[in-house]
């Protein structure tokens, strides 16, 4: 049989949502399910490519083949990012990555009804890494970097002010927001490059994944 089209390709995908925690048992996070990214993986195999999946938390099971590094924060993710990012020939951002995370994780449980404090007022928020940028900074000639926006408005404008800012080669952006985007089965998205953007229909992830690695095929 003839070898399949990414034989021989690395592929580096971030997936799912990252956890940053608050104290012992609490933590931030988002809703995403991770099925983005991991219909990415599995598209990516069956193109023949060997795939390295980031992945927050989720409660899919892992793409046969792949190699899955779990992590919970985003300061995890970009250390395995890191890690991978040098020998991979594609790199795909699907991850929702927190942007922020608290100062500082309590060791305890923090307790309510704490006196001469309502509600939980002292934790402060600090910007997380960006996982996306680090690696578009980074990236050397013949690598493709891809990332995502998730956007509740202005999708075109947004999505390519990130293509320019986190030096992507090409910008999935998508609605986000009451039933779109997070956790669905179904996805629409429009593909911007820097030669012009491709609106897409609202198709299966499954789907919305080949249509992502076509384009890159042609990038
Ligand atoms: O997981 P699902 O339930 O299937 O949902 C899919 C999805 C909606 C999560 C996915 O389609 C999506 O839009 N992923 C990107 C979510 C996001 O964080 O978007 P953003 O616009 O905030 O970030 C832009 C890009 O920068 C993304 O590629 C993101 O991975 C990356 N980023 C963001 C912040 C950060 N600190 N590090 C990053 O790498």
């Amino acid at each position: 049989a003839a070898p399949l089209p990414w034989t021989g390709r690395k592929v580096l995908i971030t997936a799912g949502p990252t956890v940053e925690p608050i104290d012992a048992v609490r933590f931030v996070s988002n809703y995403s399910s991770g099925k983005m990214g991991y219909a990415l993986a599995e598209a990516a195999l069956s193109r023949g490519a060997e795939v390295t999946l980031v992945s927050g938390p989720v409660s899919l099971p892992a793409p046969m083949g792949a190699t899955v590094v779990p992590v919970k924060t985003a300061r995890d993710m970009l250390a395995a990012c890191e890690e991978a990012f040098d020998s991979a020939d594609v790199f795909i951002a699907s991850a929702a990555v927190a942007d922020f995370r608290p100062a500082e994780t309590a060791k305890e449980k923090l307790k309510k009804g704490t006196e001469g404090q309502e509600g939980l007022e002292h934790v402060r928020f600090v910007e997380n890494p960006d996982i996306l940028a680090t690696m578009g900074t980074r990236k050397r000639p013949g690598q493709i970097v891809v990332g995502f926006a998730a956007e509740t408005s202005d999708i075109e404008r947004y999505g390519r002010q990130k293509l320019a800012s986190k030096h992507a080669d090409m910008i999935v952006a998508n609605q986000v927001g009451e039933g779109k985007g997070f956790g669905t089965d179904d996805n629409q998205a429009l593909l911007i490059t820097e030669s012009g953007s491709e609106a897409l229909p609202l198709m299966a992830k499954t789907r919305l994944a080949d249509a992502i690695l076509d384009k890159i095929e042609q990038i």
